[in-house]
This record gives C-alpha cells, sequence and structure tokens, in this order.
C-alpha cells in the first residue's frame, strides 16, 4: 500500500534533552493554528503512575503491569485549547510529571518496548481523532512514530547550554557547580536514550538538523515555520 504523504498533517521534532522541542513545537504549533503534542509527556505521566503504584524500583516493574496499569487508570492525553495535555486517572499531571522523582526514572520506562508500543498507538490515535494538523515533538517522531511526517527537525544545542536553558527554566542559580551536576545528568540521560535497543535517538534520513545554541525561541520557530510553509503549501 503506497501511503500519501502529503496528507499527515505533522511536523516531527526530535532531539535530545533540554534542546528546546516542546517549547520551540508549542509556539510553532500556535504560530501555524495546529496542535501541540509532547510524546515525552506520556512517558512522563506513565512513569508517575508507576512510580506512584509500585514504587521507585524499576527493575521490578513488569512491561505488562505498567502497560495494563496504563489502561487502567487510565494514563491519556487530553486535547486541552492547542494543546494535548497528560491526564493519570482523570488528573491533569503536566506539572506533577517534571518532578525529579519521575525525570530519575522514566528513561527506564522509555526503554521498554511494550511501554513504547502502547504510547505509540496512543500518539497515532490522538493523530488521527484531531483531524488538523499537529506538531508533534520527542525522540523517535521521525522514525518510528510519523516516518511519513513531510516536515521532521532535528533540533540540537550544546550540552553547556542545554544544562543552562534548563536551569533557568526551573528557576534555579546558573553557577558553575550546578551547571556541571545539570550537563551531567543531561548526558546520562543522552546516553541511555541513544543507546538503547528500541528507537534510540537518531535524525530520520530526511530530518533537517537545527542547532540552536545561538537561536533565540523566536529564531528556532520562524526557521521551522518557514521551512513549513514551504512544505504545507496553503
Ligand atoms: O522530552 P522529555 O525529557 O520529557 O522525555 C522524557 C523521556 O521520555 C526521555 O528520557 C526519553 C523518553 N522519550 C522517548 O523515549 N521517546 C519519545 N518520543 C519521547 C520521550
Amino acid at each position: 500500500m503506497t501511503r500519501d504523504r502529503t496528507s499527515t498533517r505533522v511536523i516531527a521534532i526530535d532531539g535530545p534533552a533540554a534542546s528546546g522541542k516542546s517549547s520551540t513545537a508549542a509556539r510553532l504549533a500556535r504560530r501555524l493554528g495546529w496542535a501541540h503534542l509532547d510524546s515525552g509527556a506520556l512517558y512522563r505521566a506513565l512513569t508517575l503512575a508507576a512510580v506512584d503504584r509500585f514504587g521507585e524500583s524499576p527493575r521490578s516493574w513488569s512491561p505488562a503491569a505498567l502497560v495494563a496499569l496504563a489502561e487502567e487508570l487510565p494514563v491519556r492525553l487530553v486535547l486541552l485549547g492547542d494543546e494535548f495535555q497528560p491526564e493519570v486517572a482523570g488528573v491533569d499531571v503536566e506539572a506533577a510529571i517534571r518532578d525529579t522523582r519521575v525525570t530519575r526514572h522514566v528513561s527506564a520506562v522509555a526503554a521498554l518496548p511494550e511501554v513504547r508500543a502502547w504510547v505509540n498507538a496512543r500518539q497515532r490515535e490522538a493523530v488521527r481523532a484531531h483531524g488538523g494538523g499537529v506538531v508533534v515533538d520527542g525522540r523517535d517522531i521521525g522514525t518510528v512514530v510519523f516516518p511519513d511526517a513531510p516536515l521532521k527537525i532535528f533540533l540540537v544545542a550544546d550540552p553547556g547550554e542545554r544544562a543552562r536553558r534548563r536551569l533557568a527554566q526551573r528557576g534555579e542559580a546558573v553557577d558553575a557547580a550546578e551547571l556541571a551536576r545539570e550537563s551531567a545528568l543531561l548526558a546520562a540521560r543522552d546516553e541511555a536514550d541513544s543507546t538503547r535497543a528500541v528507537a534510540p535517538l537518531r535524525p530520520a534520513p530526511d530530518a533537517v538538523p537545527l542547532d540552536t545554541t545561538d537561536l533565540s525561541l523566536e529564531q528556532q520557530v520562524e526557521r521551522i515555520a518557514a521551512l513549513a510553509r514551504e512544505r504545507f503549501p496553503g
């Protein structure tokens, strides 16, 4: 079966942790009048649910039990305005999923093939049900989830700059010691996400690389919006 690439109204934005994917994707979606789906939010929502139900030793979590938990609660995405928001058992968890308790364990959860299959199905369902254009950000959107997306961006940024942005976002001091600590945490997560067996972080062959180290958020959004105008004429 030949799939019609132009009918997929998806822009895929992938890249490492703290490369600015979600803020860029959210602002781009608003500019285009599209919706925004942060796929990391689903992995985080499921991790939050797992920590609450099973405690903080992920090695003891079975993939089947995680998927069953996600279905039972449920863990899901709900469209609020132009943003898909994560919910656990009907409660908005957008703030709770940023907790370090979740960040510490999310790479382990995201490495499980059963979990990835479940999350991917939820993303495809959400985009299909929405019916309009969606900017989706994550690690494997262009390679695995929406390989037919007509526009794929791979964001990169210098590790030091990513650490600085992360600290600034959290309103924390940007001193040398904190920067070094945050850079090490980001590097560990990049390593885990890039070397896992299933859907490792890597650019799709047809992704446009964009280094944002010296760009403002507005400049990043403008570069991608210009490409979107070419790829999605009218
Ligand atoms: O972007 P983030 O930090 O919120 O993502 C949380 C984790 O989820 C990250 O460690 C990698 C994983 N993830 C993934 O494996 N695939 C995606 N499409 C999105 C996130």
